[in-house]
């Protein structure tokens, strides 16, 4: 196959957005959109990528990084002025060049692939990807002759009310002979509604001078929608969702209610994990096998090994090892490593903490900043007590360990292995391997004490 190259325009404010954000950073599943373009093309192995980047230039190339060459267009003057931007890069290069728009990202990296072999067989100077639409406004319109041949694409603004009325339309998307581009490209002129300097009219240049221009129909036209503004960005949102729930179930996870399943573009998840309303799976997530996630589970940046269950709660940046059972009702924040078969139950709060295999931190408790041992018990309501008002400070648990209801640990301390914390201590020392360690006020009984309080004396008269 001959080289291929592609072009992703990402240099325009996007106006109807009406956002601080610039339009192709607006995410789809937690990804820009950007990204997803850039994403599919890398699945296809097109290796040389140059992006035009313009309005918010230094936040477009932090979200890519070098994964892409990049061409600034200062001014922007549309689409074909955006990708002349592109042309140091192109101009020694022969074989093929995709131009694709960042605000795209549905497209599947199968349909590209449709696309570039159909404009390869064909042998033409270029293939543009076309989609037959219900309602077609705002988008070009695709100009066939009578023998149904692509004469050119007039953009809506411009089109007759006749052109109007046709339904194909110009998804943005196409391959073009890489030198006949360029020739092409130094053509187009900005006579129009706009005033702007069309990609789209390459099509009707070359076709006149006498290229073969060819067509490819979208089979999914849903796929090629362009994202100008937020009721399509919750469109290409809801589409996009559709087709990751759809992936991951293909692949045999068990979606109890997908209209309710919220999953990243880049999650990954194991097979017979089962996947419960309510749950959302973000950034780099990814679940092993055999899990049962949710109801109400909300993950960011969680590895999750197999067997596992967790419900009604929120993990961030942590580890979860083998059927470990998180929740309900516990919240995990960053820096957080679960061991196998822990148990973290209601209302407990963990903060960069490491427990150990086996442990259990049943209910009511604040672990932060901590390092708890294997086979440790955790009792309801203890709280490490990390913070002095400055600084966070450690506290470690060895393991076998047991840790009576309702004690603070006062860090930085650390409690031996096999110890024991008697209920509603208050530890700021050190309790060696092996020991008992109490501390709190010894208990009095005033015998028959309670006959002479006052509650007492007033039910007597
Ligand atoms: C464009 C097409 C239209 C097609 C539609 C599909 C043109 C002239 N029109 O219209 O035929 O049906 O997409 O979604 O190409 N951009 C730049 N620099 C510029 C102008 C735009 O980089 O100077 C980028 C934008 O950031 C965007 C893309 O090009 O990613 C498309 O621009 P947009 O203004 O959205 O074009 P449409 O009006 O949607
Ligand atoms: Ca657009």
């Amino acid at each position: 196959m001959s080289k291929i190259h592609a072009v992703v325009l990402a240099a325009g404010q996007g106006t109807r957005m009406k956002s601080k954000l610039y339009k192709v950073l607006h995410p789809v599943c937690g990804k820009p959109m950007v990204q997803h373009v850039v994403d599919t093309l890398a699945e296809m192995r097109v290796e040389d990528v140059v992006v035009v980047v313009g309005h918010g230039a230094d936040a477009v190339r932090a979200t890519l990084s070098d994964r892409v060459t990049y061409a600034l267009q200062q001014e922007q003057l549309g689409t074909a002025h955006a990708v002349s931007q592109a042309v140091p890069f192109l101009e020694d290069k022969h074989g093929t060049t995709f131009i694709l728009y960042g605000d795209v990202p549905l497209l599947s990296s199968e349909t590209l692939t449709s696309l570039l072999e159909y404009h390869l067989q064909q042998q033409a100077a270029a293939t543009v990807l076309t989609a037959t639409l219900a309602d077609p406004t705002g988008y070009g319109r695709i100009i066939r002759d009578d023998a149904g041949d692509v004469l050119r694409i007039v953009e809506h603004k411009d089109a007759t009310q006749e052109e109007r009325a046709i339904r194909e339309i110009n998804t943005g998307i196409y391959c073009f002979d890489n030198q006949k581009l360029l020739t092409a490209l130094a053509q187009v002129k900005n006579d129009n509604a706009q005033g702007e300097y069309y990609v789209t009219d390459c099509v009707g240049i070359l076709r006149e001078a006498g290229e073969k221009v060819a067509a490819f129909v979208a089979v999914d036209p849903d796929e090629t929608m362009g994202v100008n503004d937020r009721a399509q960005l919750s469109e290409a949102e809801a589409y996009m969702r559709k087709r990751i729930n759809v992936r991951h179930m293909k692949n045999g996870v068990t979606i109890i209610d997908p209209a309710s399943t919220y999953i990243e573009a880049d999650v990954t998840i194991g097979q017979d994990t089962v996947i419960q309303p309510g749950t959302h799976l973000r950034g780099r997530t990814s679940i092993g096998a055999d899990c049962v996630i949710g109801p109400q589970a909300d993950l960011t940046d969680v590895q999750v090994d197999d067997g596992v269950a967790i419900s009604y709660s929120v993990l961030v940046d942590s580890l979860v090892a083998k059927e470990a059972t998180v929740g309900p009702f516990a919240y995990v924040r960053p820096g957080s490593e679960i061991g196998a078969n822990v148990k973290i139950g209601d209302f407990v709060e963990l903060k960069n903490a490491k427990i150990g295999k086996g442990t259990k931190v049943p209910h009511l408790s604040y672990v932060g900043d901590a390092e708890i041992g294997e086979g440790v018990n955790i009792g309801c309501g203890t709280i490490t007590v990390n913070y002095d008002g400055a600084k966070k400070h450690k506290t470690i648990v060895g393991d076998g360990s047991f840790i009576g209801c309702n004690t603070n640990l006062v860090a930085p301390v650390t409690v031996g292995r096999n110890a024991y914390v008697a209920a509603g201590s208050t530890i700021n020392q050190n309790v060696p391997d092996d020991a008992l360690a109490i501390a709190r006020e010894r208990q009095v009984n005033k015998l028959g004490y309670a006959n002479k309080l006052p509650r007492k004396q007033a039910k007597k008269d």
